[in-house]
């Protein structure tokens, strides 16, 4: 049994450290960036793999205290991947089931050195997290791009893999192991059928052997109709035999590169992707035929419930009337994988109705990190809020307290769609990488507060200062409440300026009757009802706004939630004000019971949006001292930015809707500096990997300015 001393982590720290202290503050380091000027005496008995190896190598970094680490495969109460950390004399010791546990206690203690925690007598942690699969899923494309990706290309260079195996991959995977992420999906959602070819998969093989170590599993995005475009076979209908068997030709192709291959994840007949209703099959025979295909080898089928495009029904209902039936019609190793909302990662939505209503079916969760609808990579918006509402909805399902945190446990997956490209800071907006660095966070225990992420992650990011942290936790904070108020205040949603395109800046008019395609898109209209205007569920009329989903008079989606949910979001006395224009159609006029209109209320709401927005920017110059220069002024460039857009949506928005209730500007709101028509015209193009350059933004919105 080898013996780790002070002498062999050196050697391996050698490597990292140089890593560590090349580059000065471009980012590129992420919340890893401190170096350690001492280094601690590591011990270990256990016997040595590449991960501990790997974790003995960090805690070198480690300079409070000597440390000693041991396996211990009997500790079961340490799950596969826990661990605990106890003072033991003058030493702390690390225990766990599994060497991956060690790599985590280890990264652990770094983060509590980090965050100037004392090491005392009685220091003992225990950490065992809550989800099973704690995963990324990359939107990356066979050519380098990202769709939906704001950072620059893919991280993945399949062109000069797998001869050429890039450092980034170790970097990347060092950096989720350091918040417990242990899974990752490689390619898009919408999947080229080439992923699987034989020569690709060599790739994979290459990139998994690189993640291995940090204890992070393989999985692919696949396209349905592969069989018949790499295969060659007619049809990919999951019920014929040689379908079957060419899913298990390639299960057993993928296992012999990749032994610990995770599965597949799949989108299926949802926005023109191939699927089994292309055959007249349900997405059960679908999921079962990759299920049994995977199953000898231990591998999981993702499926994922984001679908629509039948004309019959309203799109936030159509997934519970698809999946509802198939209970108990699917393979054990399937999982269900959901969005947090039933529309599309909208600034605001209600939690997904799958999550109160399905019993049998195992449901994931899938988040969105890359900022789509939220500012892109030009907003700060730190999403650990949004996310933590989600997971602590109460869905009912079993009586109160049947929070979906809880109901994906059962799955053990939680997924978030990741905002990572080749920019040399990961993420390209400094705060982004606060929201990979929550989301894994989150994915180990759901329990953690926002706001206590956020400052572990600004004291490992930038300084520990409270000075500092205080008022820079803040802003993160209000961001997502603010994003929410200037965009799309009380529940409304998907009124951005381009449909299947870059949903870059805002574009209520696009609701006008006459745009038929959008609506379907946006599925706030049932398309049946064409002819029955009374059904067009979200536009702006001269006597109203807002959806009505209500059972009373309108799509009745609040049928979808448990009681006693659905009651209270049905009459607006009892709906959460956030969700007001989701559920509920709300004339102009009507009266609140603060005595102001509705008219009034939306439109302080925008107005209050903007006016947090614009107090960012000297928040941030009130820090300055602690930041460094180039991270300082590429985070005030977006800043400012962000706050000159804050007051593009709310002219936008107000007048807009002025055009069509012929209201006027209520009291207290400041006056638009834009011209309606003039924003109209604002038109970036139309790319699904593709945020706006903050110049191009800016110069746009001068041309846009009242003269
Ligand atoms: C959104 C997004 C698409 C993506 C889709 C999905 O609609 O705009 O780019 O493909 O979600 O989640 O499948």
């Amino acid at each position: 049994m080898s013996n780790t001393t002070r002498n062999a982590a050196l050697g391996l720290l050698l490597g990292l450290s140089t890593a560590i202290v090349a580059s000065a503050d471009d980012g590129s380091h992420l919340w890893l960036r401190k170096s350690a000027p001492d280094l601690a005496i590591v011990k270990t008995e256990a016997p040595m793999s590449d991960t501990l190896r790997i974790a003995l190598a960090e805690l070198s970094r480690f300079h409070d205290h000597n440390v000693e680490v041991s396996t211990n495969k009997h500790r079961t109460d340490l799950g596969t991947d826990g661990f605990e950390i106890l003072m033991n004399g003058d030493k702390l010791k690390i225990v766990a089931s599994r060497d991956v546990g060690i790599l985590y206690g280890v990264y652990h203690l770094l983060r509590h050195q980090a965050c100037g925690t004392q090491f005392t007598d009685n220091f003992q942690v225990k950490e065992v997290p809550y989800y099973k699969f704690r995963m990324l899923n990359h939107w990356d494309n066979l050519d380098g791009t990202v769709e939906r990706g704001y950072a620059g290309s893919s991280i993945w260079k399949w062109d000069e893999l797998p001869g050429k195996v890039s450092p980034r991959y170790t970097e990347y995977a060092r950096a989720n192991a350091s918040i417990g992420i242990n899974a990752t999906v490689l390619n898009n959602v919408n999947a080229s059928p080439k992923m699987l070819e034989t020569a690709n998969l060599k790739k994979v093989k290459a990139i998994a052997d690189v993640l291995r170590p940090y204890g992070i599993r393989v999985f692919l995005s696949v396209n349905f109709a592969s069989p018949m475009v790499i295969g060659k076979l007619k049809d990919a209908d999951p019920l014929k035999p040689e379908v079957a068997a060419w899913w298990k030709d390639k299960a057993k192709e993928i296992y012999d590169l990749v032994p610990d291959f995770g599965g597949f994840l799949v989108k299926a007949n949802s926005e023109g992707q191939p699927g089994p209703c292309d055959y007249g099959r349900t997405h059960a025979d679908g999921a079962n035929v990759l299920a049994d295909a995977l199953k000898p080898y231990g591998g999981v089928v993702i499926w994922r419930a984001f679908v629509y495009g039948k004309k019959t029904e309203e799109r936030v209902q159509q997934a519970l009337l698809e999946f509802q039936p198939l209970e108990g019609k699917f393979r054990d190793n399937v999982v269900i994988q959901a969005k947090n909302g039933p529309l599309d990662f909208q600034p605001c939505e209600p939690f997904h109705p799958l999550f109160g209503k399905l019993k049998q079916i195992p449901l994931g969760m899938e988040f969105q990190i890359t900022q789509e609808y939220l500012g892109q990579s030009n907003h700060l918006a730190y999403l650990a809020t949004l996310w933590k509402e989600v997971l602590d909805s109460d869905t009912y399902q079993n009586g109160p307290g049947s929070t979906v945190a809880k109901k994906i446990h059962e799955s053990g997956m939680i997924a978030g769609v990741a905002n990572i490209g080749d920019d040399v800071n990961w993420c390209r907006h400094p705060f982004a990488q606060a929201n990979w660095y929550a989301f894994g966070r989150l994915a180990w225990n759901p329990d953690l507060k926002a706001d206590d992420i956020a400052k572990e992650w600004l004291a490992q990011t930038f300084t520990s200062n409270p000075a500092f942290i205080e008022p820079v936790c803040d802003m993160m904070m209000s961001s997502v409440p603010a994003i929410r108020q200037y965009m799309m205040p009380l529940g409304l949603a998907h009124i951005f300026a381009s449909t299947l395109g870059n949903h870059y800046g805002p574009g209520p008019w696009l609701y006008q009757a006459g745009n038929e395609s959008f609506l379907q898109y946006a599925s706030l209209v049932s398309t049946n009802d064409e002819k029955a205007p009374g059904r067009r569920i979200f536009d702006a009329t001269k006597d109203a706004l807002g959806a009505d989903r209500t059972k009373t008079t309108g799509t009745g989606t609040v049928l979808q939630y448990n009681a006693p949910l659905c009651d209270q979001y049905n009459d607006l006395k009892t709906c959460p004000e956030r969700y007001w224009l989701w559920f509920h159609r709300i004339g102009w006029k009507d009266k609140l019971p603060t005595g102001d209109t509705f008219w009034e209320h939306l439109c302080g709401e925008f107005e209050s949006g903007a006016k947090i927005a614009a107090t960012y920017p000297g928040i941030w110059e009130s820090v300055k001292t602690y930041v460094d220069n180039e991270r300082y002024e590429l985070v005030l460039g977006r800043l400012k930015l962000q706050a000159r857009e804050a007051v593009w949506w709310k002219d936008a928005c107000i007048l807009f809707y002025q055009s069509v209730n012929g209201l006027p500007l209520p009291k207290g709101i400041t006056p638009p500096i834009y011209d309606l028509a003039k924003l109209k015209r604002i038109n970036f193009p139309s790319n699904v990997h593709f945020c706006p350059k903050p110049e191009d933004v800016n110069r746009a919105l001068d041309g846009a300015l009242k003269k």
